[in-house]
């Protein structure tokens, strides 16, 4: 059945050695895209609650695939807003995309061995870049945010399903109809995870109170913190009433 397994057709944005102008026109339209989908909203909603606003006023963070580190630029002024201080390091296998961005703090290299001491930062955040990554890598992935958080892991990407499916391809019809990134969203879309998948993952990588959830249907939510801290953030995190947080099943 259509999307029940995980797409492996590679996306335009895993071709490293493709133009420079390429990778130009892709991020410029995925920053399009991510104004429409508000892709900073998960962390501005969930990181608060979480881990309550003391914790929040000065936190070291790593962005994994960060690309031009957009979402870090972005987290960073809105939190300075509220007097916090979020530093981030914005780390991307594609060295170009964060010249691009003139990311501060810019490392290259793989979510999948990263090149930090054990605990190097508070909190450790991807977004949608999990579903780049083979599903045989998943929890490399999982063990190595682990292993440089001291405190939190929080990912975010697409979650698989036909009504996000449908909704892409109509927004790409409107947003970017020939460009190889509204291609990109759509196999993006279908290299997506499920809740159940990421469970069974975060479990085999050791991080065995790790809560995962939808956000708004479209968005899957890993969050997890050492010392024992997530079984009681969590019900903080996803209140009802916010409309937030649709479903902990394990499709
Ligand atoms: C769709 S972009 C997302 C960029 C940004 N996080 C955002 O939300 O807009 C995915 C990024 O993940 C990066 N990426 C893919 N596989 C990676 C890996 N194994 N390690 C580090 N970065 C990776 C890609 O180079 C690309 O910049």
């Amino acid at each position: 059945m259509f999307l029940r397994q995980r797409s492996a057709q590679a996306e335009n944005f895993d071709q490293l050695a493709r133009r420079q102008s390429e990778t130009l026109l892709a991020f410029r339209d995925l920053d399009r895209l991510n104004a429409v989908f508000r892709h900073s909203d998960p962390f501005r909603v969930t990181l608060p609650r979480w881990l309550g606003p003391a914790r929040c006023e000065r936190l070291e963070i790593l962005d994994l695939g960060a690309g031009t580190a957009r979402l870090g630029q972005r987290l960073t002024a809105w939190a300075g807003q509220r007097g916090w201080r979020w530093r981030f390091t914005n780390l991307d296998l594609n060295r170009y995309a964060l010249e691009l961005g003139a990311a501060p703090r810019a490392v290259s290299g793989s979510a999948l061995a990263l090149p930090f001491e054990n605990g190097s930062f508070d909190l450790v955040i991807a977004s949608q870049m999990t579903h780049h990554l083979a599903t045989e890598a998943l929890v490399a992935h999982l063990r190595e945010a682990w292993r440089v958080t001291r405190d939190a892991v929080l990912l975010c990407d697409l979650h698989r399903n036909g009504g996000l499916y449908v909704l892409v391809w109509l927004l790409g019809r409107f947003l970017c109809a020939h460009s190889p990134t509204c291609a990109d969203a759509l196999i993006s879309v279908r290299r997506g995870f499920r809740i159940g998948e990421w469970h069974a993952a975060a479990r085999a990588a050791g991080l065995t109170e790790a809560r995962v959830w939808l956000y708004w249907g479209a968005r899957i939510v890993l969050q997890a913190r050492k010392h024992g801290q997530t079984a009681n953030a969590s019900s903080a995190t996803c209140p009802p009433a916010d409309g937030l947080c649709s479903s902990q099943s394990r499709k």
